[in-house]
């Protein structure tokens, strides 16, 4: 399957790699290609600070009654039997452009789900669905089996720790879409944290019992724009509102795109610590090359060391470099044995083949309108982004100190958004530490390592998990996410995990 998403043009700033031929890893491809669009002054992408929008027309917000019934899920095609509710559908966000989005809505497996959290996920791309990755590959209850057609449960899912909400964000990603087309040429993260947003208020409106609950956000990768900027904005309306019209408590961003200077500089000091460049071709991007926002040339000695760069991480999964890749993108007629804690490089292919199913999108409420293109796990519709700020640090600094509890992690064998980048954006906001750096622990092992800044914020680092880090550790994601919403710090010692 040689699909390539309009993200994926040739490749001259930034790192590709072989996986990208498939439907696998094409989230950070659509974050390569915004990187390269940024780097060029001629994008007119907008680089400067997020604008929320102050004012949100009321009529953009509905009644809801009856509809979460409608959208309650029987049963998924191939699913195994669970106990928990599971809900699909859609929630119109702009009723005169016809926009909807679409979203997956799984609650609690767990005696007290009426009081836990809601948890909203959110993945990156720009372009990519939430669906694909989050719901059916990272955190969600279930995996698709190597034929396509079949579920299986996955032990480790966020829905033991909260009631989690997967959505489909902005249209013209998964099944979300706009009957007005130009709405595709307009995308951008200001817009798209508006639509969350309106899309949020609407969906309370249909699920009225979660709206006095605490309320978290999460997300990966371009998400660490995405989910700082919904967080914002939902305090701004709170605070225009003088009440609590979103309760919410804190977000959780992993791998996350935080800071482009320091991003991409991290991410080439990843690569020749990890051996995987040579010292020439390091030194060659530390002289040459120029990450600072503002600065639209690439000199013909920084691109050599690109292309350098290029061809040594080439046959590589630049999104979990100890990975293997995914060298038969056939659907298997007999599953293969399926192991939560292996993950199978090949899972996309799996969950392209399954969402795409006429019988699955009817039990999921999704594609009621027909759309005229398949599902993809990232946009192939959108083909502009029109803003996207060279940092978020300003809203993370304005979340902490509006006393959100803010978490950043990292998966440390992620080489397209490193742990090096995440440490160098952290160190870029000057915080005194609060918590040294210390190992935390699950199951008697080094989960990762954890240091907490005053402020408050807690980075965490995941030992051997990739840029999807639940789909590589999910344990470790699972015992990660659990103390995130509990408020309590990572464990400094074994004995207790
Ligand atoms: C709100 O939206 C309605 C319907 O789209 C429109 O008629 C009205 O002018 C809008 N009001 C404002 C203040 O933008
Ligand atoms: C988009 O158009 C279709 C076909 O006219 C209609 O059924 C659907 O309700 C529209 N979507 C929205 C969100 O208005
Ligand atoms: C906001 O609400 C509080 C209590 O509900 C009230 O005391 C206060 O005066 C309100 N502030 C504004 C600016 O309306
Ligand atoms: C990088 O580029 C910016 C903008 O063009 C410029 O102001 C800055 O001096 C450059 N930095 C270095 C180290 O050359
Ligand atoms: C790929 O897998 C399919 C299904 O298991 C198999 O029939 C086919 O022979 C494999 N192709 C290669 C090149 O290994
Ligand atoms: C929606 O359904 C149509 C008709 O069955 C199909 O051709 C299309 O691929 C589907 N699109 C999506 C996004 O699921």
């Amino acid at each position: 399957m040689e699909r390539y998403p309009f993200f994926l043009l040739t490749l001259f700033f930034v790192v590709s790699s072989m996986v990208a031929r498939t439907h696998c890893q094409k989230q950070t491809q659509a974050l390569s290609q915004l990187y390269r669009n940024k780097m060029k002054g001629s994008s007119g992408i907008n680089k400067g600070h997020f604008k929320p929008i102050h004012h949100i027309n009321n009529s953009r917000v509905h009644p809801q009654e009856g509809m979460k019934e409608k959208d309650r899920i029987q049963m998924l095609p191939g699913q195994p039997r669970v106990s928990f509710e599971q809900y699909g559908g859609y929630v119109t966000v702009d009723k005169s452009a016809g926009r909807a989005l679409y979203y997956y809505f799984v609650e609690a497996q767990h005696y007290s789900k009426e009081s836990l959290p809601l948890l909203l996920w959110l993945n990156g791309g720009p372009g990519c669905s939430s669906l694909a990755y989050g719901a059916m590959e990272e955190l969600g209850p279930f995996r698709v089996h190597s034929n396509g057609e079949t579920l299986y449960k996955n032990r480790y899912s966020w829905n033991y720790a909260a009631n989690v909400l997967f959505l489909e964000s902005p249209a013209g990603v998964g099944f979300s879409y706009s009957n007005t087309t130009s709405d595709y040429i307009k995308s951008g993260d200001s817009k798209t944290a508006v639509d969350n947003y309106v899309f949020l208020l609407n969906w309370l409106e249909r699920f009225p019992e979660y709206k006095k609950r605490e309320f978290y956000i999460a997300g990966e990768s371009y998400a660490g724009h995405y989910v700082p900027q919904l967080a914002h904005t939902i305090l701004l309306h709170n605070k225009k509102a003088n009440k609590t019209l979103i309760n919410l408590k804190g977000i959780l961003i992993g791998n996350a795109v935080i800071n482009d200077e320091t991003d991409n500089k991290g991410m080439y000091d990843y690569l020749e610590s990890h051996a995987l460049i040579s010292d020439e071709t390091a030194y060659g991007v530390k002289k040459y090359c120029n990450f600072s926002s503002d600065n639209s040339e690439i000199s013909s000695e920084c691109q050599a060391a690109i292309d350098e760069i290029t061809k040594d991480t080439y046959y590589l999964d630049i999104y979990n470099i100890y990975a293997p890749l995914c060298h038969n993108s056939s659907l298997t007629l007999i599953p293969k044995k399926p192991s939560v804690a292996n993950f199978d490089p090949c899972s996309d292919v799996y969950i392209y083949a399954y969402l795409n199913r006429a019988d699955v999108q009817e039990a999921m409420h999704a594609n009621v309108t027909k759309l005229d293109h398949d599902w993809e796990p990232c946009s192939e519709v959108i083909s502009r982004w029109g803003d996207s700020p060279s940092t978020i640090i300003p809203i993370l600094q304005e979340l902490m100190a509006n006393g959100l509890r803010v978490w950043i992690f990292s998966g440390d064998t992620d080489g397209r958004v490193p742990v090096t980048s995440t440490k160098y954006s952290i160190k870029k906001m000057k915080l005194p530490v609060k918590t040294k750096w210390h190992p935390w622990y699950l199951d008697g092992e080094v989960g990762g390592y954890t240091e907490v800044y005053k402020g408050d914020l807690t980075f965490a680092t995941v030992r051997g998990a990739g840029h999807q880090v639940p789909s590589f550790q999910p344990k470790r994601a699972l015992s990660l996410i659990k103390h995130f919403l509990a408020g309590t710090p990572l464990p400094d010692t074994s004995r207790y995990d």
